[in-house]
């Protein structure tokens, strides 16, 4: 396994993609309100890439044995685990929803993340499936330093969230990122401590777990060859960071003015 280590020039590529991708995401969210359809919050999402003079990573992205991707980002909504094509249905109070961002910068570097949006009221179960998907990312932000190995990440994500009740997603994982938009390494959001690759200043992957209110199994939804939903049509919630392993620790990428607090028990955006 070949994990490209960034240069500084890199690293200050990297910052610009991810803080543009993490700004389109502010862009679209005073919007996300009942009535507004997912087709909407694409159109959006697309109309502020071309502000900035980015394009999405996601408009045609086609990986082996998968149709073209068809829409500017990602909306993944109530039991849909990740990848939902955004669509003409409105969203209604009670719904939760990912909206996942990819952007190219004009010198061909990517940022990656997503958040959730809460529609309107929503149950206690639902908001707090969100909170603590929220609070798993962080606790495998907070094991990113070097010398520690990927599966550190992958338990104290799965530590935490199993411990609240949850099952984390095995199909999908966080993913290496600079030139192209899914490098090595795999970032798997469950194992055992001191296992895997281990980590060195330079490399820059996502953390973004996926985490289900009822049982980790998943499966295809009908045959649009991309939506993903639970087997048991419970609540699903993610969220995604971009993440430098810096010297002393790490440093988190997608940051930008309406990035949500963060947790009481982390102290820095880095380290
Ligand atoms: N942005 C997603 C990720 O975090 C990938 C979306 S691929 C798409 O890796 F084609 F579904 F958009
Ligand atoms: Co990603
Ligand atoms: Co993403």
């Amino acid at each position: 396994m070949t994990i490209n280590i960034k240069s500084a020039e890199d690293i200050e590529a990297m910052r610009h993609a991810c803080r543009l991708a993490s700004e389109v995401l502010d862009y679209i969210a005073p919007h996300i309100k009942p009535g507004i359809t997912t087709k909407e919050i694409d159109r959006l999402g697309a109309e502020c890439m071309a502000q900035q003079g980015t394009i999405s990573a996601t408009v045609g992205y086609q990986p082996p044995g998968y149709p073209p991707y068809p829409a500017s980002l990602c909306t993944s909504v109530n039991h849909v685990v990740c990848h939902g094509i955004p669509n003409d249905k409105p969203l209604k109070k009670g719904d939760i929803v990912n909206v996942d961002v990819t952007v190219i910068t004009k010198d061909g570097w990517y940022g990656d993340n997503s958040r959730m949006y809460l529609i309107g009221e929503c149950s206690i179960a639902a908001k707090r499936l969100s909170a603590v998907t929220f609070e798993a990312m962080w606790h495998g932000i907070l094991q990113v330093k070097p010398g520690a190995r990927l599966g550190d990440i992958g338990h104290a994500i799965q530590k935490f969230a199993e411990g609240h009740g949850f099952s984390v997603v095995r199909e999908f994982c966080g993913h290496g990122i600079g030139q192209k938009f899914h490098e090595e390494p795999q970032v798997l959001h469950y194992g055992r401590p001191g296992t895997l690759e281990e980590l060195q200043p330079g490399m820059v992957f996502t953390i973004e777990p996926m985490i289900n209110a009822g049982k980790r199994d998943v499966k295809n939804h009908g045959n649009d060859g991309w939506t993903i939903v639970t087997k048991d049509h419970s609540l699903s919630a993610q969220w995604e960071h971009t993440v430098l392993v810096t010297p002393t620790g790490y440093e988190v990428m997608t940051l930008s003015a309406g990035s949500p607090p963060l947790p009481s028990f982390v102290t820095a955006t880095r380290t």
